[in-house]
């Protein structure tokens, strides 16, 4: 994000690509060749060391973005990550791939202070036990059964001190929420529709996070006329939502086919809010 100056943004939203979710796997071998090497290395030798060499240099990938978004947010500017567990079968172990710690560890050795996070619970669809969706295990049978991921994690973290802002600061005042509002959104389960029960197929191809994620996350922790930062855009809910939301709004995506869809996910937001968007292509 080298184009953005130091301290220029005042939130972050984003969801990265979940390492070791299988839908990931092919991003992280391009975005990095040692990934691409090791998983046919793990394939031969079946060492639990390469899984875990795997899955650390996957962090190391993401860890380079939450240091530049340290970097650019605003003294008291705060982060917002998206991001589920892994579970994950390897060569006959099933493992939990707690990306959750892994991140928070990572953004407090950055220097980010990190603050109470939110679970969202996606009410589940799938049929259970006779259906065989929801439990992996052996059914009503004790012990040898696993508990089912069904929270994702949103994920907290502050750079420095709170914000300062002049008493009866307009736009401040302009952005309040409701009591209503207050008292949902700062709870810490949010029970909320996943996309995949919602939405599409180009939704689903980028595991896009519902409107509702980041409107709560933009609401509750910028103010109106401020930037929001969204380094992993996919198919650009963070950027409709903040226009929407009368927020500037600057994303990153390296998937280029994903670029007509962002487009249309903004347009009307764009029409609506009287918005000018820029698009920079970075080869
Ligand atoms: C989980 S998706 C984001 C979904 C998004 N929150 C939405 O609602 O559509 C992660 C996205 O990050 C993109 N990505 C991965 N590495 C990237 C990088 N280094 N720079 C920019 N985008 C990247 C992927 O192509 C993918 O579209």
């Amino acid at each position: 994000m080298s184009e953005l100056g130091d301290g220029c943004i005042q939130l972050m939203v984003t969801s990265p690509p979940y390492p070791m979710v299988a839908m990931w796997d092919e991003l992280f071998c391009k975005a990095d060749s040692t990934i691409a090497e090791l998983w046919p290395k793990l394939e031969a030798d079946g060492d639990w060391a390469t899984v875990r060499k795997i899955y650390d240099t996957m962090h190391s990938y993401l860890a380079q973005v939450w240091a530049e978004t340290h970097r650019v947010l605003c003294d008291g500017g705060i982060a917002a990550i998206n991001i589920g567990d892994a579970t994950r079968n390897i060569n006959s172990k099933f493992q939990l791939f707690p990306n959750h710690s892994r991140i928070t560890e990572v953004c407090e050795k950055i220097g980010f202070t990190t603050l109470p996070y939110i679970l969202w619970k996606k009410p589940t669809t799938k049929p259970t036990y006779k259906g065989k969706g929801a439990f992996l295990g052996s059914g009503f049978l004790p012990p040898n059964a696993y508990i089912t991921l069904d929270c994702e994690f949103i994920l907290l973290f502050r750079k420095g001190k709170l914000r300062k802002f002049e008493p009866y600061h307009t736009k401040r005042y302009e952005s309040a929420f409701t009591k209503t509002q207050r008292d949902e959104w700062f709870s810490q389960i949010w029970a909320i529709k996943g996309i995949r029960q919602t939405s599409g197929e180009l939704e689903r191809r980028t595991a896009a996070y519902p409107d509702e994620i980041a409107e709560r996350l933009i609401r509750m922790f910028s103010v109106k006329g401020e930037t929001v930062l969204d380094p992993f855009l996919g198919s650009g809910t963070t950027a409709k939502v903040a226009i929407k939301n009368e927020r500037n709004i600057i994303g990153y995506e390296s998937d280029l086919t994903l670029l007509s869809t962002i487009t249309q996910k903004i347009q009307q937001a764009k029409i609506d809010m009287a918005a000018t968007v820029e698009i920079v292509k970075r080869l």
